[in-house]
């Protein structure tokens, strides 16, 4: 499948998805999303990228945002629409079964901020730099901004984030607790893929469960949570990679895990 403003590649079991409109700083526009919503079809359909990467293209941006240029010509509708576009793949991209790591070597502002928190976790490089700048176009942010940050960072700094405008450097994005972890820039990608390609190795039972259960129990009680968790627990205990887990321990061994998703 071509596109035209992204790439996606999948070797040893990692899909690396790449925005690619450097000259707008990889912003996002309609057709963007429609690609980015293929591509999570295929991942879906055909299980080749246990794991998924995002990076932007060119030594700048993860992404800058939506494109601004689209602006002048929506009226609210469309405005609207928009939003729940976005907000529509980023739900797709969170609830993809296969862990996503956003890889994000440069501006993650807006939108593109918004991208990376949909994802399971962040690595950022020491260029990187992150906000909601909408503020400073007289509107607010669009594809979930308001509240993934919330639930990432606390309502007092999400709202003094998204009315200020400002933006984070790696190392403070790093403390708040919005990036997992800092590399130099030019060993970002590797890195990312060194772990990205760790995790396809393991069980796909195991990892899903691990991301349905944190997202979940996130939005419910503790007691909802742990229920959840239990279940779960159960589910992955009967996968044929739980089966080979312990009896590799047992047998002083490394596993082999297959990724199978039957018992
Ligand atoms: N939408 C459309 N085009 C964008 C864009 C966006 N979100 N962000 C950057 N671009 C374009 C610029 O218009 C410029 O295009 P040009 O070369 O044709 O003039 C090009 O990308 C480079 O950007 P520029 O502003 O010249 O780079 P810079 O290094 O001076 O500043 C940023 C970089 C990221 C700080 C600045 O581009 C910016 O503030 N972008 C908008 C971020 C934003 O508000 N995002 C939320 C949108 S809702």
């Amino acid at each position: 499948m071509s596109h035209e403003n992204i790439t996606f590649t999948v070797e040893d079991g990692v899909g690396l998805l790449t925005f690619n409109r450097p000259k707008a700083l990889n912003a996002l526009n309609p057709k963007t999303l429609e690609e980015v919503d293929a591509v999570l079809d295929s991942i879906r359909r055909d299980d080749s990228a246990r794991v998924l990467v995002l990076t932007g293209a060119g030594d700048k941006a993860f992404v800058a945002g939506a494109d601004i240029s689209e602006f002048p010509s929506m009226n609210p509708l469309q405005a609207r629409l928009f939003a729940e576009k976005g907000q529509n793949v980023f739900f797709a991209l969170e609830q993809l079964s296969a862990p996503v790591i956003a890889c994000v070597n440069g501006y993650a502002l807006g939108g593109g901020c918004e991208l990376a928190m949909s994802c399971d976790f962040i690595y950022a490089s020491d260029k990187a730099r992150f906000g909601q700048p909408e503020i400073n176009l007289g509107i607010i942010p669009g594809f979930g901004g308001t509240q993934r940050l919330t639930r990432l960072v606390g309502r007092a700094k999400a709202k003094e984030l998204c009315m200020t405008g400002a933006m984070l450097d790696a190392h403070e994005a790093l403390a708040l607790g919005l990036v997992a972890r800092v590399f130099p820039a030019e060993e970002l990608l590797a890195e990312t893929m060194k772990v990205a390609r760790q995790l396809a190795g393991r069980s796909r039972v195991a990892l899903r469960a691990i991301k349905q259960v944190i997202d979940r129990g996130a939005d419910s009680d503790l007691k909802t949570g742990c229920f959840l968790e239990a279940e779960a627990f159960g589910v992955s205990f009967a996968s044929t990679d739980a089966k080979e887990g312990a009896q590799a321990f047992l047998e002083k061994r490394k596993p082999q895990f297959t990724g199978s998703l039957s018992q």
